[in-house]
């Protein structure tokens, strides 16, 4: 169902890699509700996924961007501006990275070389991003930028390794940006926290199958969908929530607010006599 929240809006969208993506999900509930965006991912992964499915599907350009490179996301802002004809609305910084997860490291044993990898492409190009549509003066007022992170930059979930620290420096950026954003342009930034999604990055993290299990046993509403993922987004690129800035929102089910549910403790508790 179409709602067109966001009709004549222009966007720019990071991290649609394949079909599981959250990313790919938003871009066509984005399209669906009217926008129009441009497409961005890092030159390798534009060989590996199959972007121009989406593009094509969406009625988009691809500009590809690596963003770690200040340099690439220069052009990329550039770009969209003229492709899309105009200053941009909503950006969507799908973006997650961990060599130390993807390779097996613990968190005890770290390559530091690799940690900072992981940093600059989960959390500080989230911050280069937005230094540069700063710079450019490329957003229109009452636009929104929106991050997705996960509830390990809160409390501990062990092998989310680097990434949990990653997630928290990322929140922090969004609240801090946020500020300039929102005094200098009326520009709100925020962070949707998700639950765990099954897509390539989710996968990336060791017992994934059982965590997912778990996080959704715990959750009164169940675990939130890549698809209500992109449907939150939308509301939250909408002109329906105008006053919403440098928060972390979670959409997870309920899951960061529960201490146990039914559920869980039936796999605990000893079985009663009759
Ligand atoms: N899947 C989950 O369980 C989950 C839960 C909470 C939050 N998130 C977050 O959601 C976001 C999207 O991840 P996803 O789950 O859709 O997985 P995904 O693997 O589909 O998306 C990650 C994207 O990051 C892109 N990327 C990696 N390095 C890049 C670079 N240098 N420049 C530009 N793009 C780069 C990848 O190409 C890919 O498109 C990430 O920030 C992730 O941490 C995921």
């Amino acid at each position: 169902m179409s709602y067109n929240l966001l009709k004549g809006k222009r966007g720019i969208i990071f991290g649609a890699l394949d079909e599981n993506s959250i990313a790919w999900k938003t871009a066509e509930r984005v399209h669906e509700e009217g926008g129009t965006f441009v497409l961005t991912n890092a030159p390798i992964a534009m060989r590996m996924g199959s972007i121009n499915k989406l593009a094509e599907k969406t009625g988009s350009k691809i500009i590809p961007a690596d963003a770690t490179s200040v340099e690439d996301l220069e052009k990329l802002v550039a770009g969209a501006v003229e492709e899309l004809g105009g200053k941009i609305d909503f950006v969507l910084h799908s973006i997650g990275m961990s060599i130390n997860v993807r390779k097996g490291r613990h968190y005890t044993d770290q390559k530091y070389d690799w940690t900072q990898k992981g940093t600059d492409v989960s959390a500080m190009s989230f911050h280069k991003t937005m230094q540069v549509l700063y710079k450019q003066d490329a957003m229109n007022e009452w636009g929104s930028i929106v991050a997705l992170t996960y509830m390990a930059a809160q409390r501990v979930f062990p092998d989310y390794n680097d990434m949990a620290d990653n997630k928290a420096y990322l929140e922090s950026i969004a609240r801090s940006f946020g500020y300039f954003f929102g005094r200098d342009k009326k520009v709100r930034v925020n962070t949707i926290s998700q639950s765990p999604t099954p897509t390539t990055a989710g996968q990336g993290v060791k017992g994934f199958d059982g965590f997912i299990a778990y996080a959704d046993k715990m959750s009164p509403l169940g675990n939130a969908t890549a698809q209500d993922c992109a449907d939150y987004t939308v509301s939250l690129f909408s002109d329906l929530t105008k006053k919403v800035t440098l928060q972390n929102l979670f959409h997870d089910g309920g899951f960061s607010n529960m201490g146990v549910s039914d559920a869980v403790m039936e796999a605990f508790v000893e079985k009663e006599e009759e």
